[in-house]
């Protein structure tokens, strides 16, 4: 596999968190709870509220661009992780996990009008699942990738 730079924009940290109003929040609940049966072969769960099939959680991307992307506080004021996967999670037999050094980790950022001449570079892992036994089907995850900015007051 080559080396793939996916530098991720953007423009305003705190734009990016975009809230889909089409997602039921705790404020509108309290929701009585459903318990569905596993599913042992598709080891998929058949959640009626939110099914596999719902545009909203279908992947848009393509290859190795970025998806899944989150902001979440640091432990500074004017820090926080900016975290994405790349790549396809694999479950069941025979799966290779992907190479997390294969997808470079960087963020380019600024002000928003501005130019992104801001870049900082993490790291990158993949979560695996696997199995020494019979019985149980493997897992193994995208890229996770986390790059933590520092300094945001000064930009
Ligand atoms: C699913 O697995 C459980 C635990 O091994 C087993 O008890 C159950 O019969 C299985 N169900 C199906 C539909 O295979
Ligand atoms: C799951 O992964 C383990 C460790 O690589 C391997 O020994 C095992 O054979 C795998 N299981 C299956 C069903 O492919």
């Amino acid at each position: 596999m080559g080396v793939l730079a996916f530098p991720l924009f953007l423009p305003l940290l705190w734009r990016l968190i975009v809230v889909n109003a089409s997602f039921p929040t705790t404020l509108e609940g309290p929701f009585k709870p459903v318990t569905v049966p596993f599913d042992n072969q598709s080891y998929h769960g058949n959640a009626i509220d939110l099914p596999d099939t719902d545009p909203q959680i279908q992947r848009t991307v393509q290859g190795f661009e970025p998806e899944q992307v989150s902001v979440s506080l640091s432990s500074d004021y004017d820090s926080v992780w900016i975290s994405w996967i790349t790549g396809d999670s694999q479950i069941g037999d025979d799966i290779t996990p992907l190479d997390p050094e294969s997808v470079y980790s960087v963020v380019q950022y600024g002000i928003e009008g501005s130019q992104m001449s801001n870049e900082e570079v993490g790291y990158s892992l993949v979560y695996n699942q696997l199995y020494p036994f019979e019985g149980l089907q493997n897992y193994t995850s995208g890229i996770i990738h986390h790059v933590r900015l520092t300094g945001l007051c000064n930009l």
